[in-house]
């Protein structure tokens, strides 16, 4: 299966993606990574890796017509399968979701479908978390559609929160199952188990 990974940031999703592949855990192939941003550690993770890089930023195009026409020549040139979203700031243009639909995923630090949604990212998500009470919170891996954090649900997990937990503490913890989760659901796609039903998914044993 090949992959191309989105990131903005400090990709450790992506890096933990490649060690899973490393290990023959993943059957997978990252054949491109795409930025946004030109100083996004991710793209140095791919760099040193010799993983083909991308920076698309609106700033550099016209128009979004001429952003989603890069965008699709490169998924297209790169023969990409699955878009996986590891940290990346910016929503995925419709026509990319329409070409790409059921095969775009994301990962979230909390517990969707609650903590989820525009405005609800790194130490947000965290301190909104904390300020509910709850006593859970998680990572989910969900199917990328045409609203923020709405898509179908592939994989949770979930962590305790204890008394003692700041939004930080808290975000390094979900960060640890996010790194977990992430390459098993992305085997559960590349061994073909991942059946949809309208607004649910499920991971076929
Ligand atoms: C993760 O917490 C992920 O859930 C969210 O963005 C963060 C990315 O972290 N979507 P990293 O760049 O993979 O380290």
């Amino acid at each position: 299966m090949n992959i191309a990974i989105f990131a903005s940031g400090r990709g450790s999703n992506f890096q933990a993606i490649l060690s899973a592949i490393d290990a023959g855990l993943l059957s997978a192939r990252v054949t491109v990574l795409i930025s946004n941003r030109s100083d996004a550690a991710a793209l140095d993770i791919a760099r040193t890796r010799k993983i083909q890089t991308s920076h698309l930023s609106q700033k550099m195009f016209p128009s979004e017509e001429a952003l989603v026409e890069a965008m699709l020549n490169v998924l297209s040139q790169q023969r990409a399968e699955l878009l996986v979203l590891a940290g990346y700031m910016k929503k995925i243009p419709l026509q990319v979701v329409r070409r790409y639909r059921n095969r775009i995923v994301n990962i979230h630090p909390a517990l969707l479908p609650s903590f989820g949604g525009a405005g609800m990212y790194g130490h947000f998500v965290h301190e909104a978390v904390i300020a509910s009470g709850m006593k859970v919170s998680g990572a989910t891996v969900h199917l990328v559609d045409e609203e923020y954090d709405r898509g179908p649900i592939v994989m949770q997990k979930t962590v305790e929160i204890i008394q003692e937990d700041t939004p930080d503490l808290l975000a390094a913890k979900v960060l640890k199952i996010e790194h977990e989760i992430y390459p098993l659901a992305l085997k559960a796609f590349a061994e073909g188990k991942v059946k949809i039903e309208g607004r649910k998914a499920w991971i076929t044993l």
